[in-house]
């Protein structure tokens, strides 16, 4: 099955091969003048500059041979040389139907599926998550659901951080800060025999008792900022690193704790927001592939001593840039910056493990292609980590691919941060969301004979769906201000007005459903019934430009048309009150759209409530 703009395609190519002019000019797009025609081709003027010979002339001779297609109710010649198209109601009756026979709703599958891996989310043992995370979780979440449903064999990865520096400051704070830790630790570091099953479990639970995620919260930005200040701490805690990746006993197990505690609460918070992780990886999962990964790159030549550490250089020759000295000197030196594998201490660092991971995914997984979706100030990272992987062969040359974004900023034009300036927390977030939404409902008078628990579930859709829905109608790449009045409003192009409008469908079918009224063959007539199936036949363009630039705001943008165009159709054409064939058609077309936009809406992590 075709949509119509392929479908049409094919018919001027023809037409311009029988012209003798090349087939592909023949190509049809949507129209730039919706009052005027349906559909143009522009491939006239392209064919006359090549041709020498007037445009108008060819676009004639193309008409004529369109002319008698049952398909087309109009062909006409616009200004320079433009074919304009207009299609027949029949043609389009015929492709309502179509869409609403198709469990798929009118989206073709892509060609030669691959396997794909999508790293996303990218949260870390005991940092709270920022906004950088946020919009990760929610476009990574949309891509990955979008690749699946183009037919792509997909596995959306967490890659959890919890195996850098930032463990080793937080064992170093636990210990300062509780006696009792640091008692458990150095016995446990002690030890020369292993520890029982029946000893880690004792300590596990006392670990409980004392130090919960809350605790890890607190703790950790205040260690950070003394790391960043004083030297001797931030050395303690790069050695209380490298320790933990040697496995000491008693830091490996307090690592555990740590990684646990917040992994039970992260996965709380992405299950609430929809964000499903198929694995659950971790930087450490990695641990065991690093040391023969370094033995490898050394067999290899590719590893280099930079006064201790052991570094991959990835610049080629001639890539330079400008650095600037703290003594303010200028000096050239190679751009991208070599990859650090070995840190002096000993440790891995943040690239060894991507690079690691990799390797990781080859063998697990074996993708044929990995996205990243990661914020956008990752870029010189991953340029590094990418091209560390082909020099070492660990991936096929342009398989692996950064998808960056902006960032969500505050009114001040940064980062969103809270009102005390602290990070935000992803279970601060759905809360405050939530309790806007629970506002937003009560103002608009919605929502009011439901019961609390559905009142509950609704306002919990309406505040991910106001969320998500302003996260992914930008194009990733910009950046955009946080503003949750507006994204939590009814009206407008926003999540909550999506909802509104596919829950008033449903309200229309359960009252037709109690009335009896049965859905019947669709026939289009009227001129907001044209346009609503114009819509619906663009669905599969729309999934198509979203996977190929890895952009959901190509669905957000269909979704919100769809609802403006079932909404205009609503007010245009009555339903239940219209003549039997009529109303049963009209029914259809409300049920077909109401599937297409949840369709879509599911492909953004949306989900509509039933009533509100
Ligand atoms: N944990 C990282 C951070 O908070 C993001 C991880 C992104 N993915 C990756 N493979 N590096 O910045």
């Amino acid at each position: 099955m075709s949509d119509l703009k392929r479908g049409l395609s094919e018919a001027v190519a023809a037409a311009f091969a029988a012209a003798g002019l090349p087939a592909e000019l023949g190509r049809v797009t949507p129209s730039d003048r919706p009052d005027l025609a349906d559909f143009q081709c522009n491939g006239a003027l392209a064919a006359a500059k090549s041709a020498r010979r007037d445009p108008r002339e060819i676009a004639a001779g193309v008409t004529a041979a369109l002319a008698g297609d049952p398909r087309l109710a109009m062909v006409e010649i616009a200004g320079l040389g433009f074919i304009n198209i207009r299609v027949s109601d029949t043609a389009l009756s015929e492709r309502a139907r179509e869409i609403a026979a198709d469990p798929r709703l009118g989206a073709s599958f892509v060609e030669g599926p691959r396997r794909i891996l999508v790293d996303y989310g990218g949260p870390n043992v005991a940092k709270p998550m920022h906004v950088g995370h946020l919009r990760s979780s929610i476009i990574g979440e949309a891509v990955k659901r979008i690749y699946r449903f183009r037919g792509d064999v997909v596995v959306g990865d967490a890659h959890f951080g919890d195996w850098g520096y930032q463990m080793g400051l937080l064992i170093g704070a636990v210990m300062d800060e509780d006696p009792f830790v640091r008692a458990l630790m150095d016995r446990l570091n002690a030890r020369t025999t292993p520890v029982t099953p029946d000893e880690e479990k004792q300590a596990f639970a006392a670990l409980d008792d004392r130090i919960s995620l809350a605790d890890l919260d607190r703790l950790y930005p205040q260690a950070a900022a003394r790391g960043k200040e004083d030297a001797e701490y931030r050395d303690r805690a790069r050695k209380l690193t490298a320790e933990l990746q040697n496995k000491t006993v008693g830091y490996h197990l307090l690592w555990r704790h740590f990684s646990r505690v917040t992994r039970v609460a992260l996965e709380r918070d992405f299950h609430a927001l929809g964000i499903d992780f198929d694995l659950w990886k971790g930087e450490s999962d990695v641990d065991e592939l690093i040391a023969p990964m370094v033995a490898e790159l050394e067999a290899k030549g590719l590893l280099e001593d930079d006064q201790g550490a052991r570094i991959v250089r990835v610049a080629k020759p001639g890539e330079t840039k400008k650095k600037k000295l703290p003594d303010g000197s200028v000096v050239v030196v190679p751009s991208p910056d070599p990859l650090l594998v070995v840190s002096s201490e000993g440790s891995a660092m943040y690239g060894t493990t991507d690079l690691a991971t990799v390797l990781d995914r080859k063998r697990s997984f074996d993708p044929s292609h990995v996205l990243y979706v990661v914020d956008q100030r990752q870029a010189d990272h991953f340029e590094i980590v990418f091209r560390a992987a082909y020099l070492a062969g660990y991936a096929r040359e342009g398989s692996l691919e950064h998808i960056g974004f902006g960032t969500m900023n505050g009114t001040d034009g940064k980062p969103f941060k809270t009102r005390e300036g602290g990070v935000l927390k992803l279970n601060d977030l759905i809360e405050m969301t939530r309790t806007k939404a629970r506002e937003r409902l009560r103002e608009a008078d919605l929502g009011a004979e439901l019961d609390p628990d559905s009142f509950e579930d609704t306002a919990h859709k309406v505040a991910v769906a106001a969320l998500k829905f302003a996260d992914l109608q930008n194009f990733r790449g910009t950046s955009y201000v946080f503003d949750l009045d507006r994204f939590s409003s009814f009206e407008g192009k926003t999540g909550p007005y999506l909802l509104y409008q596919a829950v008033r469908v449903k309200s229309l079918l359960r009252r037709a459903a109690e009335e009896k009224i049965a859905a019947g063959p669709i026939t289009v007539t009227q001129p907001a019934e044209r346009d609503l199936v114009l819509l619906m036949d663009a669905f599969d363009q729309a999934l198509v430009d979203a996977y190929d630039k890895k952009a959901p705001n190509f669905i957000a943008e269909h979704a919100f048309k769809l609802a403006q165009a079932f909404s205009k159709f609503y007010a245009a054409c009555p339903i239940l009150p219209a003549q039997a064939e009529v109303r049963a058609s009209r029914l259809s077309l409300a049920q077909t759209t109401l599937r297409q936009l949840e369709q879509a809406l599911d492909l953004l992590g949306i989900a509509a409530p039933e009533r509100m």
